[in-house]
């Protein structure tokens, strides 16, 4: 096997930017949460509240006990293929795994008083999803770690579990805790926890997307096992409805299903757009495909806000707009320089930290004396 002992690490890659993300914002621990309010506040439900929540947190730590189970073979996968940095960020993934998994069972021993066996809240595409083809998609990489088993798995693992179905979940944990502010501890982990999720999907979406740039045969992977997944999903949505007449929080089926589809679509977009990336011819990139790839390479820098692209009424400037903050690329500099010089630019002058940020800041990429320059409004 090739080893890569002598080179260095690639810091700016996406797999070292979200480890050393997930070594300062992932290192905390679900044994520090004080929950004796949320023990106190648990009582003050009503009882379908409280069977709801319980529900919920009974199959969240089902499901993140199986995602935990279920990852080694990844990592297995990338050390197998000499992708160092994707190892080092994937150690950190499974420990966070870990620690959802005990973070959810603490709940439901500490604050729900419920020691016992909850299987009984698992339906019948719970079932088939988190014990049958998750695990499935997962250790079949043990045996088949081609590029169709790897987005097989990853469309199992990422878009469904973590995407999907975890979404949908912290949106009812959500919609049912935020008001009145029940529940301090539980919440402060819930957010922790789905911080940690955000750079697992990150992850996720990088490598399918990779797969899918090297290989146009993948696209039809994923869209038949998401076509295949896809009825048992949203069977596990209709299925935790089901048992209550009327769901309170003021949820509904609708507007749950809605929610975690709109966050699917976004990730579905940029796999898309991998794929157009990887289909554009590579002998003469027009500005368009360089805006593509800008796109898609500040779409990881400032994860996970959205970019929007627009162009000005003259069609001289772009704009890559991320919440309040935007980047003006002129026409200019898309016609004369080659994508990669643009990044390097723009790392240069670190746009990237920039824009993270999250100031409301406009920085303007233009071209001087034949050379890519960054500006900001205020000097200095
Ligand atoms: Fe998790
Ligand atoms: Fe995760």
């Amino acid at each position: 096997m090739k080893r890569t002992e002598r080179r260095t690490l690639r810091h700016d890659s996406v797999p070292m930017r979200l480890y050393h993300e997930a070594k300062r914002l992932g290192a905390w621990d679900p044994r520090a949460l004080a929950l004796d309010q949320d023990a106190r506040d648990w009582a003050r439900f009503t009882v379908t509240e409280r069977d709801v929540l319980l529900r919920l947190t009974a199959l969240f730590q089902a499901a993140e006990e199986s995602m935990t189970r279920d990852l080694l073979p990844l990592l297995m996968t990338v050390v197998r293929e000499d992708r160092l940095e994707e190892e080092l960020f994937l150690t950190t993934f499974l420990s966070e795994e870990a620690k959802h998994t005990e973070f959810f069972r603490r709940i439901l021993d500490e604050v729900c008083r419920q020691s016992g066996d909850l299987e009984r809240y698992q339906t019948p595409s719970f079932r088939k999803l988190f014990s049958e083809k998750l695990p499935a998609a997962m250790r079949g990489l043990l045996a088949d770690a081609s590029p169709a088993a790897q987005a097989q798995a990853l469309v199992t693992y990422t878009l469904v579990g973590e995407g999907v179905l975890g979404e949908a979940g912290y949106h009812v944990f959500t919609a049912a805790l935020e008001h009145g502010g029940l529940m301090p501890g539980f919440r402060e982990g819930l957010r922790l926890a789905r911080a940690d999720e955000d750079r697992h999907m990150a992850y996720g979406l990088h490598l399918l997307s990779r797969l899918v740039a090297e290989g146009e045969a993948v696209w039809g992977v994923i869209q038949g096992r998401m076509d295949d997944l896809l009825p048992d999903t949203l069977g596990v949505v209709t299925e935790f409805f089901q048992p209550y007449d009327a769901m309170p929080f003021g949820l509904t089926l609708d507007a749950v299903i809605e929610y975690a589809m709109e966050k699917f679509a976004g990730r579905w977009a940029s796999l898309e757009e991998a794929r157009e990336r990887a289909r554009a011819p590579r002998a003469a990139p027009t500005p368009e495909a360089r805006v593509r790839d800008i796109r898609a390479w500040l779409g990881e820098q400032v994860r996970p806000a959205h970019v929007a692209v627009s162009m000005d009424g003259t069609g001289k400037i772009r704009t890559f707009r991320m919440g309040s903050t935007a980047l003006l690329v002129t026409q200019e500099v898309l016609e004369h320089h080659p994508a990669p010089e643009i990044i390097a630019a723009l790392t240069a002058h670190a746009v990237p930290q920039r824009l993270r940020d999250q100031a409301p800041v406009r920085l303007t990429c233009l071209r001087v004396h034949g050379r890519i320059v960054v500006q900001s409004p205020d000097p200095g």
